[in-house]
């Protein structure tokens, strides 16, 4: 079983200046709702039960966040907002958190490294709250995944089709498709951010990932890549090498929150859903 899930929560989040300079990014809300209390609600639908978050200076809201706010619900008790709290109460009761902080920004396979006290010697689910997956009245990407963690036993990372010219935002993989109705494929090479004549195709890797805790080892053994960061695509790549990753072509929507036109898409879109 997959217990803990792991949302690296350090970044700076530039893209998003002047509201990040003294607010998380996770923070932003789409709706009401903060980016990653979406992240935690998707991860409790998998079956995790405990959030172990690696955050760093100027975080500290998510942590209050998922806590108990006993003026506030001192103030409001009784009254007609109660329900308003009734939503994030029951996340904060049906799982525990756990925080370490990151202390210098040396890419994503440095925080999830940096998480390895959190997680201990088991496999771990990965999301990244920017990355807002919507699968509406159907099993969400990250409870997909942990089925087929069930079924293959090894590291997988989401995937999804994105248009050849945007392989440079994204990891993109080459692969085998292994099970067609299950739209898995095993990996054999991946590259981070790509130029569209490098990319080895338009399967982007997403902001989701079941890892074998020997990625622990491998991104110890990591080299800095891209941008002089740790990647955790070149450890997973390592991985790959050993036969011992496979992607999922995922069902559901996708929207990158980390730009303004995925966020502005994303409220859209649970707006809508909310007017139902
Ligand atoms: C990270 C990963 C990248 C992945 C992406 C998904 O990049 O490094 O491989 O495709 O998340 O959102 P970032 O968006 O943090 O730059």
């Amino acid at each position: 079983m997959i217990r803990k899930c792991l949302f690296p929560a350090a970044g700076y989040g530039t893209r998003f200046l002047p509201a990040t300079k003294a607010t998380p990014k996770e923070m932003l809300p789409v709706l009401t709702k903060p980016l990653i209390q979406y992240g935690v609600e998707e991860a409790i639908s998998a079956g995790c039960n405990t959030m172990a978050i690696v955050t760093g200076r100027g975080k500290r809201a998510i942590e209050d966040h998922f806590d108990i706010s006993y003026e506030l619900e001192h103030q409001i008790k009784g009254t007609s907002k109660e329900p308003f709290l009734s939503e994030i109460r029951e996340v904060i009761n049906s799982c525990q958190f756990t925080y370490t902080r990151q202390k210098e920004m040396k890419g994503l396979g440095h925080a999830i490294l940096t998480g390895e006290t959190l997680i201990g010697n088991e496999p771990f689910a990965v999301i990244l709250a920017d990355d807002l997956c919507d699968n509406g009245e159907g099993d969400s990407v990250l409870k997909q995944m942990v089925e087929m963690y069930e079924r293959y036993n090894c590291s997988i990372v989401a995937l999804q089709e994105v248009p050849m010219d945007e392989t440079y935002k994204y990891g993109v993989i080459e692969g085998k498709l292994i099970d067609q109705s299950d739209n898995i494929y095993r990996l054999s090479n991946m590259v981070e951010k790509p130029k569209v004549e490098e990319a080895p195709s338009n399967l982007a890797i997403i902001g989701r990932y079941i890892l074998a805790p020997e990625i622990f080892d491998a991104i110890r053994e990591t080299k800095p890549g891209l941008g002089g960061e740790i990647q955790i695509t070149d450890a997973l790549m390592a991985l790959a090498q050993k036969g011992r990753v496979i992607g999922y072509k995922f069902e559901g929507e996708r929207f990158d929150c980390g730009s303004v036109d995925g966020f502005v898409k994303a409220t859209n879109w649970f707006y809508e859903k909310s007017c139902k």
